[in-house]
């Protein structure tokens, strides 16, 4: 029998990469899928790993060629952004090719068009897809659910990323254009998700010491804005990015550093979930260095369990908590290396 396949879309860009080269320390067989031959072929060559590494070129827009790579391999890892622009026909290839999907997206907007267009057909084609599961989105969403557990009277959750050292490949570069020219912001409040204009402003969030409090974005349009109200009783969920971050130099003129350079980031993501009046409240957070690789982590210990037959127990599109128990999930990403972690203390924890 051979081992399960699981492909990686847009192999050759620094998230694909980082996902081919941990998928392969971890023992899967690769099949790496993208626009472009000669990039994919010069990535197999340095991966080095004869007889596991296969390579599928396929444009997003030659259908059959990403139906050929849905339906050899069991799990899809989605890479190549802005998902806005990518995120359609590989899902749609996943559902066809009855191959499990997940993405790296930050986008708030694709992440919702998922979940609203794509829950029958995975079903339907008994499939998981798993959107935004990565540094932004996936990070929030699992710690959001960690440390709300047993807590079920919650007025707020907000999360906020602190981190710098950020420095944007091309794609990322595009993707964060977009956000920043969104007028169209997903928030939720008063227990409903709303779309709409948010004029973007400036808060304080408290991060743990040694940070303290900061300046943030508010509201920072990541896809968690989407996924946490899914499973955390919160009537209201915010998310805030540190202002600095996006003030240091060198953070939009740095397609062409290379990868140790790019590995320099620092990260702190904090949980504060506020009770009702008279109902308890928590935090926690994950402290780490190198978001790219802490969010590859997370998309290849989910691809593992999925290839593995330890996936989630139903199908359909779920959030990365909804997939995976979060506490259990974020302490095997810690013990990866991908964070540090400080959760609330309590019983063992089921989510
Ligand atoms: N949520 C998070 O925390 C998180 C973390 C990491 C990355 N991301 C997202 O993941 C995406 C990739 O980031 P990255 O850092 O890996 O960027 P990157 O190094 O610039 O790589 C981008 C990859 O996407 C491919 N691509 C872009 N447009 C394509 C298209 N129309 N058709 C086929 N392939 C296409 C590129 O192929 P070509 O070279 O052929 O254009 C390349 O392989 C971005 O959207 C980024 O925001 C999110």
């Amino acid at each position: 029998m051979t081992a399960p396949l699981i492909a990686i879309y847009g192999a050759y860009g620094h998230t694909g990469r980082l996902v081919a080269a941990e998928l392969l320390a971890r023992g899967q067989d690769l099949l790496l899928a993208g626009r472009d031959p000669r990039a994919l072929d010069a990535l197999a060559t340095e991966l080095d790993a004869p007889g596991r590494v296969r390579t599928r070129t396929a444009p997003l827009d030659d259908t059959a060629a990403l139906h050929e790579i849905t339906r050899d391999a069991r799990v899809i890892v989605h890479c190549a952004g802005p998902f806005s622009r990518t995120g359609d026909p590989v899902a749609a290839a996943a559902v066809a090719g009855g191959c499990h999907y997940i993405d790296h997206a930050v986008e708030s907007h694709h992440v919702k068009h998922l979940f609203d267009a794509y829950q029958a057909p995975a079903r339907g084609a008994d499939i998981t897809m798993i959107p935004g599961l990565s540094f932004y989105g996936g990070l929030g969403d699992l710690l959001a659910s960690a440390v709300t557990t047993g807590l079920t009277a919650l007025d707020r959750v907000v999360v906020g990323y602190a981190v710098s050292g950020w420095r944007l490949t091309t794609g990322a570069k595009d993707t964060a254009a977009q956000l920043f020219a969104e007028t169209d912001r997903i928030t939720f409040s008063d227990g409903a998700h709303h779309i709409g204009y948010v004029e973007p402003g400036n808060a304080v969030f408290a991060f743990p010491p040694p940070l303290g409090p900061r300046t943030v974005i508010a509201p920072f349009p990541s896809c968690d804005i989407v996924t946490i109200p899914r499973h955390v009783p919160a009537r209201n969920v915010d998310l805030r990015l540190t202002a600095a971050t996006f003030e240091e130099p060198r953070v939009f003129d740095s397609e062409d550093i290379d990868a140790a350079d790019r590995a320099r980031t620092d990260f702190t993501v904090a949980v504060q979930a506020v009770g009702e009046p008279g109902t308890p409240g928590a935090h926690g957070h994950a402290t780490g260095r190198d978001l790219w690789r802490a969010g590859a982590l997370a998309s290849v210990e989910a691809a593992v369990r999925i290839a593995a037959g330890d996936g989630p127990a139903k199908t359909g599109v779920l959030s990365t908590a909804e997939a995976f128990p979060a506490g259990p999930f974020l302490r095997d990403l810690e013990r990866l290396g991908a964070f540090t972690l400080t959760l609330p203390d309590g019983p063992p924890r089921e989510r």
